[in-house]
């Protein structure tokens, strides 16, 4: 089973994933972007405020393709239950964002398609759902994602994913203190993996 946790930058995402490697110590815990050359690649592109969005694209999208084939495709294959923190949501929410003036006339739908042809969707996603002032204040502003205007974009991004496959999200306020956070995802992984396995 496929679990991928979402949500902007701040959002407490990360510390989420880290809990649940106590609660599930045999699961594959993994990542995007990965730590392979292709998400180093990822990270130049973030790190260069005048990187072409589109280039940028295609950088995430070869990393997940790469991550897919490496990691994802063969735990899944075994029966492993794979959590990663972000996914191909973050390319239709973040991406979509960015290429929002672009010549692309519906961004989103076009990173959607791309997907389609290769990609593995996740069988649940748990949003950890935060506004964008509260997301760009803890996350510091460290890379050019992080600005609250960009990030209202991607959180409507995210609504219109949510709107479109319900059932595949779980929604969860990430405005509480992190701890309950914490408890509301492992809460949600562990009715996930129940219902799967029913
Ligand atoms: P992180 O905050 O989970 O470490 O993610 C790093 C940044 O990369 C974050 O600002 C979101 C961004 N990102 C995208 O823009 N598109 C993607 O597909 C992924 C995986 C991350």
């Amino acid at each position: 089973m496929l679990i991928t946790l979402e949500g902007l930058d701040g959002s407490g995402k990360t510390t989420a994933w880290e809990a649940l490697h106590d609660v599930y110590p045999d699961a594959v815990f993994t990542r995007e972007p990965t730590e392979s050359w292709y998400g180093d690649a990822v990270y130049r592109s973030m790190g260069d405020e005048d990187a072409d969005a589109l280039a940028e694209l295609f950088l995430f999208t070869a990393d997940h393709a790469d991550h897919l084939s490496r990691v994802v495709r063969p735990a899944l294959a075994e029966g492993e239950l794979v959590v990663s923190d972000r996914y191909s949501d973050s390319r239709f929410a973040y991406q979509a964002a960015t290429l929002e003036e672009s010549e692309l006339r519906r961004p989103l739908d076009y990173i959607r398609g791309i997907h389609a042809a290769f990609s593995r969707p996740p069988d649940a996603t748990i949003y950890l759902d935060v506004d964008p002032e509260t997301a760009a204040a803890r996350a510091g502003a460290t890379n050019k994602f992080e600005r609250a205007s960009y990030l209202r974009t991607v959180r409507e991004n995210y609504e219109r994913l949510i709107d479109a496959e319900p059932h595949r999200f779980v929604r969860v306020d990430a405005t509480e203190p992190p701890e309950d956070v914490v408890e509301m995802v492992e809460r949600s992984v562990e009715r996930l993996v129940r219902e799967h396995d029913d």
